[in-house]
């Protein structure tokens, strides 16, 4: 049998849209630039991550607590937490097509020609003056100084007519209230990340949920970016979900609480079905950790745009909640009774965007197999988080075969998602359910009702397409077994 693996971006798009995984936002008035809507097998598939997720973090550790916070928080918040002044892209427009592009990628686009072109001084030269720009008259001034001086032209319509560079906020702003009179002071933003909604509340918590440090609070939302380069699918989405936890420790305890996440959350990529091949983890180098940073570091996967984060582990020190305390006036310490000591406690973070884990797990799950000359397309998913865990065929459509099945697909239902399918050949049926990365798919046929004794029917595995026959009240047990020791290939 010849496997080949997902080489290009475009067949999961496609796959994703023709099965109802993944539709863009929209599409009939034309679609709306990085928003996506799932369908209904893309809407059972980010469900079953999310929860995989959400029992990981919460149900299986007695000091995490969750927590829905709202997507729009005071106007102060983002003040501090930095992002009005700090969360922006400096970005630069080509006059003659009114296409805008963030300014350092261009310089970057511009090293990687010329390294392409053999001309490695001059990229190491170029790369020396991005990796100072900010240091003479400014970044935007610098980085309009470097793309002037190297003559870079703009990669659509290589024109060299360029407008200033300018800082660009990733925030979406909105007007609050009925009263509102559209001035500056009135905007609120939808959240950009869902981390402040914890920090805000870590007062709340600590004193509703009797939790003592260390401590951690959950939390699946919406996040919001007008990003500037969103292109590659959900990858890089306007609206997007992450999928956050918080952990409250002692200064001094931050450094191996953050040794102990970065572990744990990589083990858990593995358990979601993930072949550890295709991850890795990225520490960041000191000079490039963010302000507030003590430690960092991504976990990446291989996907078909290359190596890329899924998820960001960070030790954050005590930044966010010494600023929300001088912002808002409220002390956010914590007393430890036995120590008698009282102190800001520092927070690990752990943020992991849930639309790109489920563009991770389609890639990773996707083969196209030859079989017997015959071709299939197959989503090897972890059956634990498959949009659809049974497939139930009668073979044909008689009375007798079609009443089985459908009692099976009663008892099943409620514990299961199941699919009841009497149309088209058997042939046709295994192959949408492969597809849709279906793990088991039951047959009932003339053999299994006619036979002696109690009703067994065929039960067929995705992965290997190996059959068993098995009495009917033994399917539970079997599809439990096989979810349980289930690997990726
Ligand atoms: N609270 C920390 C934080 O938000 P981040 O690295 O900006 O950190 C965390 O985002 C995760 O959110 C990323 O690792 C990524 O998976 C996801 N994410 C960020 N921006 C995204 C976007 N525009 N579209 C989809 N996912 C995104």
């Amino acid at each position: 049998m010849s496997v080949t693996e997902l080489e290009n971006l475009d067949t999961i798009v496609s796959l994703a849209k023709a099965r109802g995984f993944i539709y863009q936002s929209s599409e009939i008035y034309g679609g709306l630039g990085a928003v996506y809507d799932y369908g209904p097998l893309g809407t059972e598939l980010k469900r079953n991550i999310r929860d995989f997720w959400w029992t990981e973090m919460t149900r299986r550790h007695d000091n995490i607590v969750g927590l829905d916070a709202a997507i729009l928080m005071h106007p102060k918040v983002w003040e501090a937490s930095g992002h009005v002044e700090g969360f922006n892209d400096p970005m630069i427009d080509d006059k003659q097509s009114n296409k805008r592009y963030r300014a350092d990628m261009l310089v970057e686009g511009h090293i990687a020609r010329l390294r392409g072109k053999g001309k490695a001084e001059e990229a190491d030269e170029l790369q020396q003056l991005l990796d100072t720009a900010g240091s003479r008259e400014g970044l935007c001034e610098d980085l309009h100084q470097i793309i002037m001086d190297h003559e870079i032209r703009a990669p659509e319509s290589g024109a060299f007519e360029w407008t200033e560079v300018r800082q660009f906020n990733l925030m979406f702003q909105t007007q609050f209230g009925a009263t509102s009179s559209g001035d500056d002071g009135d905007a609120v933003y939808l959240r950009p990340e869902t981390a402040q909604g914890i920090f805000v509340n870590f007062k709340n918590v600590m004193d509703t949920a009797r939790q003592q440090v260390p401590f951690g609070i959950a939390q699946v939302g919406k996040a919001f970016r007008n990003e500037v380069v969103a292109r590659q699918f959900i990858f890089r989405m306007r609206e997007f979900e992450q999928m956050e936890m918080q952990y409250f420790v002692e200064p001094g305890t931050d450094e191996e609480s953050y040794n102990n996440w970065l572990n744990k959350r990589l083990e858990w990529h593995k358990a979601l079905g993930i072949r550890p091949h295709k991850l890795r983890t990225h520490p960041h180098p000191e000079d490039k950790l963010a302000h507030y940073a003590a430690d960092a570091a991504d976990i990446e996967y291989e996907y078909p745009i290359g190596w890329q984060e899924v998820e960001g582990i960070h030790n954050r020190t005590d930044f966010d909640l010494s600023q929300h305390h001088e912002y808002s006036g409220k002390k956010l310490e914590y007393y430890d009774q036995k120590k008698q000591k009282r102190y800001t406690p520092y927070v690990i973070e752990t943020s992991i965007g849930l639309d790109r884990t489920v563009m991770m797990a389609l890639c990773d799950a996707y083969r196209e197999e030859e079989v017997d000359g015959d071709s299939r397309t197959v989503l090897k998913l972890n059956p634990a988080i498959a949009p659809t865990d049974v497939g139930i065929f009668p073979l044909i459509k008689k009375d007798k075969l079609q009443d089985l099945a459908h009692k099976i697909e009663q008892d099943l239902r409620g514990d299961y998602k199941v699919l009841y399918d009497e149309s088209g050949s058997i042939g046709k049926r295994y192959r949408r359910q492969d597809e849709a990365g279906t793990p088991f798919c039951i047959t009932v046929d003339f053999d299994g009702v006619e036979s002696e004794g109690e009703d067994t029917v065929t039960i067929r595995y995705r992965d290997d397409m190996t059959q068993d026959r098995v009495p009917v009240s033994r399917l539970r047990e079997v599809i439990s077994d096989k979810t349980k020791s289930w690997k990726p290939e």
